[in-house]
């Protein structure tokens, strides 16, 4: 697979995503890891990681504990040889490795463009239905050189409260 260098997750980000980590989990997956940012700063603080070559050769039948995650937004920047054959033109990539991700884990810590959560009520519903604990605001310098404004999605499966606004700055 080629990996687009560009827009990985800055380290510092990385490291504020797997602190938010629950607890007690261990483990987590990283779907799409690129030049393993989240992945390393995941092993630093002691976590096992499963690590994903490409996400469309997954083994489907896996769950796991949590799943830390910045997709690939755009289909130029992702490897889609394996993809399936009816994959939706309409969907953007990023919210489909999202949806595919939630049917794997209770637990998911995902870097999204804000579009996830405003640009369909539908979308918004099926990740208020999942759980949305919260949404942390990104600044823009996070992904040099993009126009796409940036946030983290926690999801919870079963969160029914409010959805905490956050904000993370460096
Ligand atoms: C926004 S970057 C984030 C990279 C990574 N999460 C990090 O820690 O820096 C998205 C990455 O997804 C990778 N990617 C694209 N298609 C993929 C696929 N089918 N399976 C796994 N990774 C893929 C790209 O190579 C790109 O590096």
């Amino acid at each position: 697979m080629i990996i687009d260098v560009n827009f990985q997750t800055p380290s510092i980000v990385a490291i504020h995503m797997v602190k938010m980590i629950p607890d007690y989990v261990g483990s987590f997956y990283e779907p799409t890891p690129g030049l393993h940012n989240i992945s390393e700063e995941g092993c630093k603080l002691g976590f096992t990681v499963h690590d994903e070559y490409d996400f469309f050769l997954r083994d489907q039948s896996k769950m796991y504990e949590c799943i830390v995650m910045n997709p690939p937004f755009s289909k130029k920047s992702a490897y889609t040889r394996n993809a399936p054959s009816d994959l939706d033109p309409k969907i953007p990539i990023g919210v489909y490795f999202l949806t595919e991700c939630m049917k794997m884990s209770d637990n998911i810590i995902a870097l999204m463009p804000w579009s996830t959560v405003t640009n369909s009520d539908k979308r918004l519903s099926m990740l208020k239905q999942f759980g949305l604990k919260s949404i942390t605001a990104l600044p823009r310098k996070t992904f040099p050189g993009s126009r796409v404004q940036v946030c983290i999605l926690e999801l919870k499966r079963g969160w029914d409260k409010e959805t905490i606004f956050k904000s993370f700055t460096f």
